[in-house]
């Protein structure tokens, strides 16, 4: 299962439109209903415009209807564990806090809930 996460992940990565940093990034967002979403960071020549491949897959679920989250698997080509940037933790948290984060490279594999990668975090 974890395995074709993965396998899913590293596919969205390849889709990613990165080419000011070259940094490319696949994510995999499993709903609690059972419905799966991916997505990829597309990048913009206006930099700030730019969106991680977390939110894409989030906003993919929101549209489609879900809002509940079991599991984001992450995947990046490297030997680096990178963790998911603040704005992309707090657009996850407002759904689900308590979702596991499974971050992917080509040497290690990380396991987090998202409430340990963003304690005390900001509600209304
Ligand atoms: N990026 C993601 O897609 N997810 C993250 O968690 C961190 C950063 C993207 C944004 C940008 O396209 C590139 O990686 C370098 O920051």
């Amino acid at each position: 299962m974890v395995e074709d996460m993965i396998k899913l992940a590293k596919e969205a990565a390849s889709r990613a439109y990165a080419p000011y940093s070259g940094f490319k990034v696949g994510a995999v967002l499993v709903a609690k209903s059972g419905n799966i979403y991916t997505g990829c960071n597309v990048e913009n020549s206006s930099y700030g415009l730019t969106i991680c491949a977390e939110r894409t897959a989030l906003f993919k679920a929101i549209s489609e209807g879900d809002r509940e989250f079991e599991h984001l698997i992450i995947y990046n080509d490297s030997e680096k564990v990178f963790y998911p940037c603040g704005a992309c933790r707090q657009t996850l948290v407002e759904f689900s806090p308590e979702m596991k984060i499974t971050i992917v490279n080509n040497d290690e594999m990380v396991e987090k809930k998202l409430s340990e990668l963003l304690p005390e975090h900001f509600k209304i």
